[in-house]
């Protein structure tokens, strides 16, 4: 018995005058003290065994006597060990403490963030939970595209609220709130609801970028574009237009870079980097701005691609498990 009470009086956390006073109450109370109603039923004992009990418990009381001494004296003395925690702050601390790095996501991310900072971009944000308006029909989107459908667009209210599957949206939301000019790019998260494997998965991230001016032509958008690709890939890197289709750009592109395996130099092959084109005039009509008067172009690029493309990074999935031996390495 007198053992457990000693681990209790050792456990007991005495941080503050009103613990203290508890304390001493329930240990030392003169009325229903622990160990004051121990020493009182010591004639209780059989003869043989009194004095032995009474050492015992004389123990625990000086300990618990101690604890509050040591309480009191720390009270007392605040610039030397943290006097109302009992917590030592003069121990050292605990080494060694493992320095935290940048994730490779957020690397690639400033790194094209500052590319277009120097062409004069301003950084815009847009909300991940998205109108379907925001989303897809203001982007001109036909009501029966198959993107809106459920398989690959996390709805979050039928028909109404989503996860936003793009950084378009945030293209609405700017030409919304401000006048033109307006010269942005758009970091951010888009979800989709895909088939998990090695190169796709159900969040990631895009930059979308967005000028709109008067008299903007696609001369413009493919210079623009050239001096990213130099800027991130070098000067020598290998890029091609293809054209393509998005319903909120017309005419519309893809923006492939050629990737070659200085090992196995035939593995060397043309990777889709971005989608880009020129504002397509239903989108001027849905934010009210004159589509004879203004033009503009529009981007978009997934960056989990593009740092796996430049760290040599051949599952997507590595991104999100957050595995140290991953991350240290950045
Ligand atoms: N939003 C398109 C996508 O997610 C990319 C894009 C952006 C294309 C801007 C053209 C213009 O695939």
């Amino acid at each position: 018995m007198p053992d457990d009470i000693l681990k209790d009086i050792e456990s007991e956390i005495i941080d503050s005058k009103e613990s203290a006073e508890a304390f001493r109450v329930k240990y030392l109370g003169r009325k229903s003290g622990k160990i004051t109603g121990m020493l009182k039923r010591i004639p209780e004992a059989p003869p043989k065994e009194r004095r032995e009990l009474g050492r015992r418990i004389n123990e625990l009381k000086k300990r618990a006597e101690e604890r509050l001494a040591s309480f009191e004296a720390h009270l007392h003395k605040p610039d030397a060990t943290g006097p109302q925690t009992g917590i030592d702050l003069t121990l050292p601390g605990r080494f060694p403490a493992p320095p935290g790095s940048i994730h490779p996501l957020t690397h690639t991310l400033n790194e094209i963030a500052r590319v277009f900072e120097g062409f004069g971009f301003s950084i815009a944000t847009g909300p991940e939970i998205e109108t379907e308006w925001h989303n897809f029909t203001a982007l001109n989107f036909p009501s029966n595209h198959p993107a809106r459908d459920m398989q690959d667009t996390f709805y979050l209210e039928p028909d109404r609220v989503l996860l936003r599957t793009h950084t378009s949206p945030v293209q609405i939301r700017t030409l919304l709130a401000e006048q033109p000019p307006v010269r942005v790019i758009v970091p951010g998260r888009v979800y989709r609801n895909e088939a998990v494997s090695y190169k796709s998965y159900c969040l990631f991230h895009q930059v979308e970028g967005l000028y709109v001016d008067e008299g903007v032509t696609f001369a413009d958008l493919k210079q623009v574009l050239r001096l990213f690709v130099q800027a991130l890939f070098g000067g020598d890197a290998r890029m091609r237009f293809r054209p393509s289709f998005f319903p909120f750009t017309e005419p519309s592109a893809e923006v492939d870079i050629w990737w070659s395996d200085e090992a196995v130099p035939e593995n060397g092959r043309w990777l889709e980097i971005l989608g880009c084109g020129m504002v397509d005039p239903n989108v001027f009509d849905a934010v009210d701005l004159d589509p004879e008067r203004w033009t503009g172009y529009a981007f978009g690029m997934g960056i989990e691609r593009i740092a796996m493309l430049r760290y040599g990074i051949r599952d997507i999935r590595t991104f999100y498990e957050n595995d140290i031996r991953f991350l240290e390495q950045f």
